[in-house]
């Protein structure tokens, strides 16, 4: 087991493309499950070949444990790597797949064995050890992907969208699995994903990357509560955080351009005093369960359209057109609107958002 430190790490793979990944500082603490999360291309796979030392970074210093391992190649860096494409041996048992890593170290075969068995018993494969992995479901051909990475007890375990290629009943099914897995072997687990379900699931805490630049690392709950940059609160949460450009106007409101979207703060005098520029392009976020719909006439802070109805069984999500806006309401099943209904929204306001729409960062206020 071992904490991993990356400091400052960047990659660029040709002299005219731009950086991969864009000096990447994080601190991951011995045992703990980091999810690495992002859209595709944003720089996750080269973050974790990197740290794997199956990359070499153009700048930065990799710790594992103490140690720095730039340089250090793959071999000795003690870490096991699931990627998205596990490659068994078809010519090999279940059995000898798992057991590959051990007999390269020259281990007695009974400890192999007792080992094998362990692991099989921990991944539930005891009944296919016997069994080439061709022709085995995927997600036993995984499992077994699994057992071969963790029993050599590396320090770390670097997976890279292991559960992509499961259907997804199985996909759920494994996520519980891995996050058991992980706590009862307490290995410092890196896991790169681009699913934020996934993410939110499973990671103790979440590093968010856009365009090979970390956005933030927190717990789910954290960057699902107080995103720190507008892509982070665009890219975590379903449906994804209502985002409205607007800005401070004289009456101690936010509006849209047109004045349509318009809404008190009560702590305005906070807000403008974290804003220099009183004319500042800002942008307003609030979720869609942060959202209540009344129907009374003339009621809510503002008032809008219903144009879309999305019935999704245990909660319904309303679009309500409000100028060139479009919010979405996340509401009780048994709130039935029609479109073309005129109807009032009110925020909760402990839980909107304001941004600095040119640096994309959150305001704090
Ligand atoms: N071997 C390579 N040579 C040149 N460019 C590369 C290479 N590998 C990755 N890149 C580029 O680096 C950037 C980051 O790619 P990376 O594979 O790390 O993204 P990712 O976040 O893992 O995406 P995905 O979710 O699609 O797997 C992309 O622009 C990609 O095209
Ligand atoms: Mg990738």
């Amino acid at each position: 087991m071992a904490e991993v430190k990356i400091k400052n790490l960047s990659k660029r793979f040709n002299l005219d493309s731009p950086l991969a990944v864009d000096g990447v500082n994080l601190d991951i603490a011995d045992g703990e499950f980091l999810v690495l999360l992002g859209p595709s291309g944003c720089g996750k796979t080269t973050t974790l070949r990197c740290i794997a030392g199956l990359e070499t970074q153009t700048e930065g210093e990799i710790y594992i444990g103490d140690q720095l391992v730039n340089g250090l190649p793959a071999g000795e860096r003690d870490i096991a790597f699931v990627f998205q494409f596990y490659a068994l041996y078809p010519h090999l048992s279940a059995y000898d797949n798992v057991a590959f890593p051990l007999r390269a170290q020259n281990l007695q075969k009974d400890e192999v064995d007792q080992r094998v068995q362990q692991v099989a018993k921990l991944l539930r494969i005891e009944k296919i050890l016997k069994r080439r992995p061709t022709g085995l479901p995927s997600g036993e051909q995984q499992r077994i992907a699994l057992g071969r990475a963790i029993i050599r007890r590396p320090q770390v375990f670097l997976m890279d969208e292991p559960l992509t290629n499961l259907d997804a009943a199985l996909r759920t099914d494994m996520r519980v699995e891995l996050k058991h897995l992980q706590a009862d072997m307490a290995t410092t687990m890196i896991y790169v994903t681009h699913d934020q379900t996934e993410a939110l699931s499973m990671a103790h805490r979440i590093a968010i990357m856009n365009l090979g630049v970390l956005q933030q690392v927190g717990t789910p709950l954290e960057v699902y509560n107080h995103p720190a940059t507008l892509f982070v609160a665009g890219f975590i949460g379903t449906p994804p955080m209502n985002l409205i450009n607007c800005h401070l106007n004289g009456s101690n409101s936010l509006s849209d351009e047109s004045g349509a979207f318009t809404i008190s703060i009560s702590e305005i005098q906070n807000l403008k005093s974290k804003i220099q520029n009183p004319n500042a392009p800002l942008m307003f976020g609030v979720r869609s369960e942060d959202i209540s719909v009344d129907t009374a006439e003339g009621a809510g802070e503002v008032r809008g359209e219903v144009i879309v109805r999305e019935p999704l069984g245990d909660e319904t999500i309303y679009e309500v057109e409000i100028g060139q806006n479009i919010i979405r309401v996340k509401t009780e099943p048994t709130l039935i609107l029609n479109t073309g209904d005129n109807v009032g929204l009110n925020f909760a306001h402990d839980r909107i958002h304001i941004f600095d729409a040119e640096s994309q960062k959150a305001i704090k206020f």
